[in-house]
């Protein structure tokens, strides 16, 4: 399991403790992080006992309980709840995963529940990925080609080309990797880290882009690229179990091959 430290925001102070109904049987603490920015307060961590009796399995389960039925001023982001949209990404418990996919019967004792760390946080639980999503759009995530695709407009490619996309495809830019990256902490504003740099290679081993030899020209770079020092925290915590680490090493291999 990886540690991260709070999100870089001032001391969090205690908060309230909302307690569990009469007669409840099987009680558990949900401590949350709690900051709104515009209020000039620090953060707080609010307590909210549950009935695991009258909750579902997950999380993401207790934080909609939580919302729905004692405080709805709580805010975190959720859409799919099936470990698609990456949208619940936060830090449970000390690691960085998907609320939606994370079984409360996991956490020993009292969950911690905050935004993913390193990062401005917008309300509650809800980081801001504008800098992620900038440098995402930054490798240009599409096919380029300069070749006339076929007249029927499918570039194919065979199950061997398809193959190398496995590992990649299924990445669900959740950045749980990228805010639990201590280089992209200290170098966020000019470090890819692995999230993007998993995309990028996704796109450099796409047998139909022509713009390989480009793509490495942007990578190859002393921050984009070369801040990764194979610490592995990314991929130790990605909780669609693929592997950023190796895919930064593909591209330093890539990069090396053809000086
Ligand atoms: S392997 Fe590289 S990208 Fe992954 S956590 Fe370590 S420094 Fe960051
Ligand atoms: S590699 Fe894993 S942790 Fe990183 S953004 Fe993709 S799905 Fe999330
Ligand atoms: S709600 Fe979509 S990944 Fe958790």
């Amino acid at each position: 399991m990886v540690e991260f430290s709070l999100p870089a925001n001032s001391k969090v102070l205690p908060g309230k403790t909302h307690k569990a109904p009469a007669g409840a049987k099987k009680v558990k603490t949900f401590a949350l992080y709690r900051f709104d920015p515009d209020s000039g307060k620090n953060p707080r961590l609010d307590r909210y006992e549950i009935d695991l009796e009258a909750c579902g399995p997950m999380v993401l389960d207790a934080l909609i309980k939580i919302k729905n039925e004692i405080d709805p001023t709580v805010t975190f982001r959720r859409s799919c709840r099936e470990g698609i949209c990456g949208s619940c990404a936060m830090n449970i418990d000390g690691t960085n995963t998907l609320a939606c996919l994370k079984p409360i019967e996991e956490i020993k004792g009292e969950a911690k529940i905050y935004p993913l760390p390193h990062m401005p946080v917008i309300k509650d639980l809800v980081a801001d990925l504008s800098v992620p999503y900038a440098q995402y759009t930054a490798i240009k995530p599409w096919l380029q080609a300069d070749s006339a695709p076929p007249p029927d407009g499918e570039r194919r490619q065979s199950p061997k080309e398809r193959e190398k996309l496995d590992g990649l495809w299924e990445c669900i830019l959740c950045f749980c990797c990228q805010t639990s990256c201590p280089s992209y902490w200290w170098n966020g504003d000019r470090y890819l880290g692995p999230s993007i740099l998993l995309q990028a290679y996704r796109w450099l081993v796409d047998s139909r882009d022509e713009l390989t030899g480009e793509r490495l020209d942007e990578l190859d770079d002393p921050y984009r690229l070369y801040r990764c020092h194979t610490i592995l925290n990314c991929t130790n915590t990605c909780p669609k179990g693929l592997n950023p680490g190796q895919a930064i090493g593909s591209i330093k291999q890539m990069i090396a091959a053809r000086r």
